[in-house]
């Protein structure tokens, strides 16, 4: 991912022009079309599994605020924690490095507007769960720091937060900010995660507000040409079925690993550690994970899991045991055609007769389709015409309001925005009351 200065991404982009749209929209269809005839023989990246009832990428009309980590006291915490010494280029790795991506691809949009008074949507970067493991800040202090952020910011105050994104990396999800419910339960976030009720009572997330965003795969394996490891043939996979994870003491990790030393030659599951000689290494990992035609996705701490996404990049299918899972990108892609999901409560001999079942001629068939979307997986700059960049610019074109409210937000005949006290918008000055 290039870093460009900031100046330069403003002024670099030209503008979407009526031309360009009528563009994007003719080159979709046309290789919606051409897909069906040749198949195989075009790059996998096209969206090809589109359903055309839905928006395409030329009919964006967006302008979201990027806050600067200067402008806002607290802020530049919030990336590189209490001391400012968390790198920002480490917490890009990782199946957590989402966080840096989206702040550092905004900043490059073309979508981006350095007006707030034009701004639809306002982008809140951070990166707590990079700067939270690496010691940069604690729970209490991300709670402290988040809400003294929000208290600096009239925008939020006008809409309630209803018009804020936040990214939230991990299966934790906002839960993250401790006092999410309180401060930001209206605003917009971008989240893995779409359950979080094994450990508490209410889920962060919202099915009407937030957006499922993919998990961050290995980049060496997203790239185009030399991937760090190659899909096997389907013929040459050793085994059935694998599940390469640690069992965290989860139910169902736990029966993988047991129905692995019933069905050795079928199922692939060792028990791998985090540390020491069963920890695989990066390209090992992506080794053993090509030599099954299924990869099952059981459920770890959290409902999603990473090994889903990964599973497309060394063509596997996936098979989701996760009953609560929410996917990406619902509108356009249909799960049914690339993945399976089994009941989580069911894991046993009946699921590995069930995936034997299968003849070759469907699996390739998924994994076919399944190279059509993947390229839905990867944070890629919004150029490419399908990227997990272009599913969520598309998600949030679907929360622009043309107006911003809050209960403590009023209107005048003239147009004048007021407060409770009849302060004129202009007038609001930080620190600002909050919920
Ligand atoms: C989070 O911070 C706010 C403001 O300092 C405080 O009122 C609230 O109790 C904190 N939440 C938790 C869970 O500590
Ligand atoms: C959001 O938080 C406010 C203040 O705590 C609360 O009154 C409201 O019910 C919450 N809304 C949702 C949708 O949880
Ligand atoms: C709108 O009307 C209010 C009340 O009369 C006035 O105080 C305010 O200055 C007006 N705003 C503009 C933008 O004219």
């Amino acid at each position: 991912m290039i870093h460009k200065p900031r100046i330069s991404m403003h002024a670099a982009t030209p503008p979407c022009t009526r031309t360009h749209q009528i563009g994007a929209l003719l080159l979709v269809i046309s290789t919606f079309f051409l897909t069906r005839l040749l198949d195989q023989s075009l790059p996998a990246t096209y969206p090809v599994n589109l359903d055309r009832r839905t928006s395409f990428p030329g009919s964006l009309s967006l302008k979201i605020y990027v806050y600067y980590e200067s402008e806002i006291d607290g802020l530049y915490s919030l990336l590189y924690g209490r001391d400012g010494n968390i790198d920002g280029n480490h917490c890009l790795k990782g199946q957590w490095g989402t966080q840096v991506k989206i702040h550092r691809l905004f900043l490059e949009s073309r979508y981006r507007t350095m007006k707030k008074e034009e701004a639809d949507l306002f982008f809140v970067p951070a990166y707590v769960k990079c700067v939270r493991m690496m010691g940069g800040l604690n729970d209490k202090e991300i709670n402290q720091t988040y809400v003294k952020v929000l208290s600096q910011m009239p925008y939020f105050r006008r809409s309630g937060g209803r018009d804020h994104i936040f990214v939230f990396p991990s299966g934790a999800g906002a839960h993250l900010f401790k006092s999410w419910a309180t401060y930001i339960n209206r605003s917009i976030i971008l989240t893995p995660e779409g359950d979080r009720t094994d450990k508490r009572d209410t889920s962060a997330f919202d099915t009407w507000k937030d957006i499922i965003i993919p998990g961050n795969v290995d980049d060496g394996m997203t790239k185009y040409g030399d991937t760090i490891v190659q899909p096997l043939p389907l013929l040459k996979r050793k085994y059935l079925a694998n599940f390469l994870g640690r069992a965290q003491g989860k139910v169902a990790r736990l029966q993988l690993i047991e129905l692995a030393k019933q069905y050795p030659d079928k199922l692939e599951s060792p028990e791998l550690k985090l540390k020491g000689p069963d920890k695989l290494g990066r390209a090992e990992y992506f080794e053993h994970l090509r030599n099954a035609k299924f990869c099952l996705a059981p459920r770890g701490e959290s409902s999603w899991t990473l090994r889903f996404y990964e599973s497309f990049f060394v063509e596997c299918v996936p098979v989701i045991l996760s009953d609560q899972v929410e996917l990406p990108f619902q509108n356009v892609i249909d799960y049914a055609q690339i993945s399976i999901k089994w009941p989580s409560t069911r894991i046993g001999p009946r699921l590995l007769e069930y995936l034997e079942s299968i003849s070759d001629k469907e699996i390739a068939e998924m994994i076919t389709r399944g190279k059509q979307i993947r390229c839905f997986w990867v944070y890629a700059p919004e150029s490419q015409p399908c990227s997990a960049t272009q599913g969520i610019l598309w998600e949030l074109q679907k929360k622009v309001r043309q107006f911003h409210q809050s209960a403590e937000t009023f209107w005048l005949h003239n147009g004048s925005i007021v407060n409770r006290n009849l302060v004129e918008f202009a007038n609001w000055k930080p620190p600002l009351p909050l919920p």
